[in-house]
């Protein structure tokens, strides 16, 4: 293990810890379904998202976690909904992921379909919980009083229809479309996947106090690494191992998925992820803090292999 690698799982348990912090009691009638939220929070995961986060948070000098924890926690209760329902049979039907059974195989499609609603939910009222943390914050871009708004406000608008719902709505309409083109491909991968990584990214510098050009350019950043991420997920699919994965490979061919391998191959597709990190890291390389890991973190991604 690199030096980098043991940093960089010294980083995912500090947000393993703070994402534990805010998960709901399992009580009361409705119990089944916390069970079932937590079920798939708890299965791991890489983290990826509260970390680059609290990286970007700290990058653009936050040093308050308490204000970013709630956030850090929201996109990963965000998330882990996408991927309880990307796994139910009616959507790309996968039975294994993050090592485990999925969650509509242990507690049945529809307490899976409503862990799903509950973890979306539940992301909200946990973000809201940050404005209960005393901060004396400067306002955002002028007219935001309180800068934690503009930041809920891209929590909510990136997951939605003009972000990460919008995207997988493209890809299941793509599915077995032989004439899906590369302009919709990258609509999907900028929207199912980018979104929510700019989402992630954009809180942490709207948090530290970053202003409307600071964050847009950190928006460009994050929509290479996104869409880098989800080109490397498609290479994954193919060439990579189900145990270290934690999900099943040729879920993409069952499905007849459009993806950037099915239409430009495994060689281009590795150059393209090549390219676009780079495009990212020189992007954030101008924010000299961002040199101590965020960077390294992106072009480490390049590399990864679950
Ligand atoms: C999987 O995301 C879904 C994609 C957008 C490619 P991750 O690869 O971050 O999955 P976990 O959170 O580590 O399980
Ligand atoms: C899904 O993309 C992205 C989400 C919004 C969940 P995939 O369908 O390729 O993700 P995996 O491979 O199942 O993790
Ligand atoms: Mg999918
Ligand atoms: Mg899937
Ligand atoms: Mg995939």
């Amino acid at each position: 293990m690199s030096d980098f690698e043991k940093k960089l799982g010294e980083k995912a348990a500090e947000a393993e810890k703070i994402i534990q912090g805010f998960l709901p009691e399992e009580a009361g009638y409705q119990k089944l379904v916390i069970e079932a939220m937590n079920y798939s929070v708890l299965a791991g995961g890489k983290r990826i998202r509260p970390v680059l986060m609290m990286e970007t948070y700290r990058a653009f000098g936050g040093t308050d976690l308490d204000i970013v924890a709630p956030f850090m926690a929201a996109i990963e209760m965000i998330h882990t909904y996408s991927l309880v329902h990307d796994d139910l049979p009616a959507m790309d039907n996968d039975e294994y992921r993050r090592g485990r059974k999925t969650t509509h195989v242990v507690y049945g499609p529809g307490m899976a379909t409503l862990a799903g609603d509950g973890l979306l939910n539940y992301a909200y009222e946990t973000a809201i919980r940050a404005f209960s943390v005393r901060a004396d914050l400067t306002p955002y871009d002028g007219d935001i009083a309180d800068r934690r708004v503009k930041a809920l406000q891209v929590l909510a608008e990136k997951a939605g229809i003009y972000g990460m719902v919008g995207g997988q709505c493209a890809d299941i309409c793509a599915e077995g479309k032989k004439e899906a083109t590369l302009d919709e491909l990258i609509f999907i991968h900028e929207n199912k996947t980018a979104a929510m990584l700019e989402s992630s990214m954009m809180i942490g510098a709207i948090l530290a106090g970053a202003g409307k050009e600071q964050v847009e350019a950190v928006e460009n950043a994050a929509s290479r690494i996104g869409v880098a991420f989800q080109i490397q997920d498609d290479i994954l699919d193919v060439t990579g191992d189900e145990k270290e994965l934690g999900k099943p490979i040729g879920s993409d061919e069952k499905n007849e998925k459009t993806t950037y391998v099915s239409l430009n191959g495994l060689e281009t597709s590795a150059e393209e992820v090549k390219r676009l990190s780079d495009e990212a890291a020189e992007i954030l390389s101008k924010t000299e803090k961002s040199k101590e890991f965020l960077v390294p973190l992106v072009l480490w991604m390049i590399s990864r292999n679950k």
